[in-house]
């Protein structure tokens, strides 16, 4: 708020110059009297009075002492009455009042003087008593049209119209020409003090710029009444005699950049006025302190973050309980969430989500302020946060990863990304006679396969999920297989002709054959399913997806061992495991077994083998024939038998 005075604001040239007289004789002559109040200000008169100025409410009481006669000016009689009796009678009526004095008394006593102006005033009071022709004193057009018409006065006398020197200059303006019309032979004698008008002036110009005008100056003073009735046209005005009387919050309900204006009458000391400045400069000096406190506590408020619902926050974890965890986000307020805003998962402790001085991101849910908490959530935001990661992972065809919160009707609910995801018990990978339960706690891998961000559903498969891994595993299985490959695998299952072997990526065939070195009846008389076996790649089929595989060890091969502990022609004892329609196969060391020819079994002829051999019989044979690149033993007993033949032949001669 800006103060502003009106220029030409308080004592005017004749004011002062009163009052100078005044002081002037009071130092002079000792006791000085005045007719009347010098002014009309009564902080004036009362600083006069202690100065040992006394008021005389008429010349008499002055009698022999020294009389000032104010500068409203008086009556003819009474300034001669004031010389007579008075020691010295001093003269302090304005120059411009006195000139109204001339006018007056120098119009023919057979012509009219009408005064606008306020007749009780003194100065028209002063003025109406040097006139020696009629005198009318009306206070407006209205009235002086009124001596027309109720023919006071006729149109053409001669007139002489003199206005009081504080008369409002605007008013007195709109109606001059009117009196012209009204009277013929009017003289108009515009005596209006200029010291008055342009204060007016000023007052109003600033009247029309100002939020509130303070008028300062005596309630009996006619030109400040006057101030305040041109203000009162524009804004709020208010009319004081002093600093004293300035209302209580005056400047309530005005905006900051209001202009008070302060404008004061032609008997209001500098002082006065000053005092009022001060005082207005001193309320909007506190307004400006309280503004600028509250401003201060705006902004300290502001440095605090403004919490409402809805609103995220980072909020650093100064605490936890069991219940809930308790944190700062530099507001006012302090900020708790509870364990269920937390996360989504019902399994997790308060501690297994966040620790102290963890920051996080939560949004707002409850503020209370009559008790300065507010509730946060962590889990909304990181469902939100989650949606969008997983809308994110969907669209990339990525693989999310989770824990298995629930086992619920239907499918195991995942939390991942702090977003709660259904499993269908189709999707979970689980088989119709397992128990979804046992995937709770579990970690998984899955698949978004749907999302609804409107309901925050999603959807997830943990069996696609494990599809492509599977695959993946599968393509990379084919892409480096080697003949000769080694692999721990387990038997999947077991057929009359061999067993499958998971190798990982796929199951392999063992054949029979292939699973031990030694002779066998049928595979389950060697593995069980489940069990660990060592296999080896023996060819492979990428085409049609096929592996087979031998849990044989090479460095086990009983062909090598043979090969070097045997040689044709040795005699060696074998057992005979089988009899067929060719010969009978005898096992020479375990995994090696030779074939009797039907045609080597004996020197006679043989028709059925197993009226001379019997399974399990042991049997002394020659190795007749190795042959190496076939692994093929050919034995002989008729060889035997022919060599010792002679012999005995030639015993028996
Ligand atoms: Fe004189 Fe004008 Fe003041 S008439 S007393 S100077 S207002």
């Amino acid at each position: 708020m800006l103060i502003e005075i009106a220029d030409r604001s308080g004592f005017c040239f004749g004011v002062e110059r009163a009052i100078k007289l005044t002081e002037e004789s009071a130092d002079k002559y000792g006791e000085v009297w005045t007719l009347g109040p010098l002014i009309h200000n009564r902080i004036v008169t009362d600083s006069l009075q202690k100065q040992g100025i006394k008021i005389a409410d008429e010349v008499a009481q002055a009698a022999g002492k020294p009389l000032v006669i104010r500068s409203h000016g008086v009556t003819e009689e009474t300034e001669n009455e004031a010389r007579a009796l008075c020691s010295v009678c001093i003269d302090a009526t304005c120059p411009f009042v006195k000139k109204i004095h001339k006018i007056v008394s120098e119009q023919p006593e057979d012509s009219a003087v009408i005064i606008l102006g306020d007749k009780t005033h003194p100065e028209v009071i002063g003025i109406k008593g040097h006139a020696r022709c009629r005198v009318f004193v009306c206070a407006d057009f209205e009235e002086i049209r009124g001596l027309y018409e109720h023919k006071a006065l006729s149109p053409d006398e001669d007139v002489a119209l003199v206005i009081q020197t504080t008369f409002d200059r605007g008013s007195f303006l709109g109606y001059s020409e009117d009196i012209r019309k009204c009277y013929n032979r009017v003289k108009i004698y515009d005596t209006i003090c200029n010291a008055t008008s342009e204060r007016q002036k000023n007052a109003e110009e600033l009247a029309k710029r100002a939020a509130l005008m303070i008028v300062v100056g005596g309630k009996s003073s006619s030109n400040t009444g006057k101030l305040a009735e041109i203000c009162a046209r524009h804004c709020t005005t208010v009319f004081v005699e002093n600093a004293e009387e300035l209302p209580k919050q005056l400047l309530k309900g005005l905006r900051s950049d209001s202009i008070i204006g302060i404008t004061a009458g032609a008997s209001t000391p500098a002082y006065t006025i000053k005092e009022v400045h001060d005082s207005m400069n001193e309320e909007i000096k506190n307004i400006n302190e309280i503004e600028e406190d509250f401003a201060a506590l705006l902004e300290q408020d502001q440095s605090f973050t403004r919490l409402y619902n809805g609103k995220r926050v980072k909020a650093t974890v100064v605490s936890i309980s069991k219940k809930e965890a308790v944190v700062e986000v530099g507001a006012k307020q302090t900020g708790y969430i509870v364990r269920d805003e937390l996360t989504n998962d019902p399994n997790a402790e308060v501690a297994d989500v966040v620790k102290v001085g963890d920051v996080i991101d939560a949004i707002v849910i409850k503020v209370d302020d009559s008790v300065g908490t507010a509730a946060l959530s962590k889990k909304r935001v990181d469902a939100a946060l989650g949606m969008e990661k997983i809308a994110a992972s969907k669209e990339a065809n990525e693989t999310l990863e989770g824990a298995v919160t629930a086992a619920v009707k239907g499918g195991v609910i995942v939390i991942a990304n702090g977003t709660r995801v259904f499993i269908p018990a189709s999707q979970t990978g689980v088989p119709r006679s397992g128990k979804l339960e046992d995937l709770v706690k579990k970690t998984v891998q899955f698949k978004v396969i749907e999302i609804d961000e409107r309901r925050g559903r999603v959807v997830g498969s943990i069996r696609q999920a494990n599809k492509e891994v599977r695959d993946a595993e599968k393509a990379k299985f084919w892409e480096s297989i080697e003949v000769g490959q080694k692999f721990e695998g387990e038997v999947r299952s077991i057929e009359d002709y061999g067993v499958f072997v998971d190798i990982g990526a796929v199951d392999g065939l063992v054949r029979t054959s292939e699973l031990t070195w030694n002779r066998v009846g049928h595979p389950k008389d060697i593995v069980s399913i489940g069990d660990k076996i060592t296999v080896i790649v023996k060819s492979y089929d990428p085409e049609k997806k096929r592996v087979s595989l031998s849990a044989k060890d090479p460095d086990e091969n009983p062909w090598t061992k043979f090969v070097a502990d045997y040689a044709v022609d040795d005699v060696i004892k074998a057992t005979v495991v089988s009899i067929t329609e060719f010969g009978a196969f005898a096992q020479i060391i375990p995994g090696v077994d030779g074939l009797i020819h039907i045609s080597q079994i004996s020197t006679d002829r043989i028709t059925n083998i197993a009226s001379v051999l019997a399974v399990g019989q042991e049997v002394d044979v020659k190795i007749i024939d190795i042959d190496t690149e076939k692994s093929r033993v050919s034995l002989s007993i008729k060889a035997l038998m022919e060599e010792s033949a002679p012999a005995e032949d030639a015993d028996a001669e």
